[in-house]
This record gives C-alpha cells, sequence and structure tokens, in this order.
C-alpha cells in the first residue's frame, strides 16, 4: 500500500476544506493500492469527517497530546479525535519540534498514548541543514528513532515513518533522489535490525507534481507527507495520478 498525505497545516478553513473534497472526491480515487488521507486542522475535523463518509479518503490530525484527559488548556486527546472518526495522525512534525518544543520524549508518550488508543501514527523524522552539513544525519535519525520508538507496542495498529528532511520542507528545494535513496534505505534497515519493524516509508518536504514521479520510482519510497502542494486540490491529484502510474 502506498500513501499519499496531506499536510494542511494552520491553512484552509471549514468551507475551504470543504471545497476542497467536494473538487477531490468528484475525480477518480479508485486506485486501490494507494491510500489518501487528508490532515485539516482540528476545527475543521468534523465537517471533513463528515465530507469523507462516502469516499474511501481517510482521515488525519496533525498533532495530540500524549494525556488521554485531564487540565491541558487548548489540548486534544485521542478520544476526542476518535469521535471523528479519524485514524490517523501526524506526530512529530519538525515546525512542532521546532517551535512547540516538542522532544523525542515526549513523542514516545504520545506514539504509545495513540497506539494503546487505537490511533495509527505517522512520525515524522528528519535532519536540519546545519546537521546534514556536519555529516550527522544518521545519528540524528538514529536518536529519533530510538527515543521514540523505545518500548512502544504497535499491536494491531499501522504505523508510518515520514523522513523529512528539515531543510526541504517548505523550502520548495527537496531533497535529490540520490539522498532520499541512501536515507530510505538506511532507515528501513535500521529499523528492521533494532525494532525488528518493517513499516512503510514516506518522504516529505517540497513534494510537487514535477518531482513527485522520480522521487515515488526510488525503491523503498512507500507515498509522500505533502505540505504547499496538498492545499492546491489539482496539484495533489497530480502527484496521487503520479503515484498511482509507477
Ligand atoms: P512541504 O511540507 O510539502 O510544504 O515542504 C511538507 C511537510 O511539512 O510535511
Amino acid at each position: 500500500m502506498r500513501y499519499c498525505i496531506a499536510n494542511w497545516k494552520m491553512n484552509l478553513n471549514i468551507s475551504e476544506s470543504i471545497d476542497f473534497i467536494r473538487s477531490l472526491s468528484k475525480k477518480n480515487l479508485q486506485n486501490n493500492k494507494t491510500t489518501i488521507i487528508l490532515s485539516p486542522s482540528f476545527t475543521s475535523l468534523s465537517d471533513v469527517s463528515k465530507g469523507l463518509k462516502k469516499t474511501k479518503i481517510q482521515l488525519g490530525a496533525q498533532n495530540v497530546n500524549s494525556n488521554t484527559h485531564g487540565s491541558y488548556t487548548g489540548e486534544i486527546s485521542v478520544s476526542m479525535l476518535k469521535e471523528f472518526e479519524c485514524g490517523w495522525v501526524i506526530l512529530g512534525h519538525s515546525e512542532r519540534r521546532q517551535y512547540f518544543n516538542e522532544e523525542d520524549v515526549i513523542l514516545n508518550d504520545k506514539l504509545n498514548t495513540v497506539l494503546a488508543n487505537g490511533l495509527n501514527p505517522i512520525l515524522c523524522i528528519g535532519e536540519s541543514f546545519d546537521q546534514r552539513k556536519n555529516n550527522e544525519t544518521f545519528s540524528v535519525l538514529k536518536h529519533q528513532l530510538d527515543i521514540a520508538l523505545n518500548n512502544i507496542e504497535i499491536g494491531n495498529n499501522k504505523i508510518l515513518l515520514a523522513y523529512e528532511p528539515v531543510w526541504a520542507i517548505g523550502t520548495g528545494l527537496a531533497a535529490t533522489t540520490d539522498i532520499i535513496s541512501e536515507v530510505i534505505n538506511y532507515l528501513k534497515e535500521y529499523l528492521m535490525q533494532n525494532f525488528s519493524l518493517n513499516i512503510p516509508i514516506l518522504y516529505g518536504g517540497s513534494v510537487s507534481k514535477e518531482n513527485s514521479s522520480a522521487i515515488i520510482d526510488i525503491k523503498g519510497v512507500d507515498g509522500f507527507l505533502i505540505g504547499t502542494s496538498s492545499l492546491d486540490v489539482n496539484e495533489f491529484y497530480d502527484i496521487y495520478l503520479n503515484m498511482i502510474k509507477r
């Protein structure tokens, strides 16, 4: 199975989200080897969930709290997400790490809560520009995985890993196919050897209709996490088409 995932971040209000779904669901989405997941803002989850009812498109959230309930002003719990039949949740996006101090230990707590409550996590990892320049890419990725995945129990849930180099996010400069291939190979091997995990690995960071064919052709790339190009329904659909053609 391949995954074509939209991360709308803090874009698209309710009416814009509904317009997007109306346009997308009129298109041919019959390929059963590629799952589309839309991740709107919390405020749009309810309406998007209703809008997706008769479609095969799945729903994701962009974050969740590690506690199941309690005095955490402004936060959202797993049971709140489940009320909207939201099956997926993005964890550890670099913007959350950078602006909201989300550290790997917090992600480990979040993963535990998400998995224990039957949601499927999409865990994001990636190195910064300086870390790549200093040849620290693999040690950074290893560190992020070691802490986030420590003692997690996946059970019957699915878990996806998204490799998103921070320097490629929102910059229009996707990683080269050589870099993506090298990192994906490393991650596959590391996950198998250290966690006995064989899970889908996605690429994210300036994915577009122009570069998506070349990236999906890379062995081991199981899909995309798409930010900017997911805000335009036609661009997003073009990426989906490039995925199902290969
Ligand atoms: P981008 O964002 O496609 O705009 O680079 C990707 C992401 O942040 O997941």
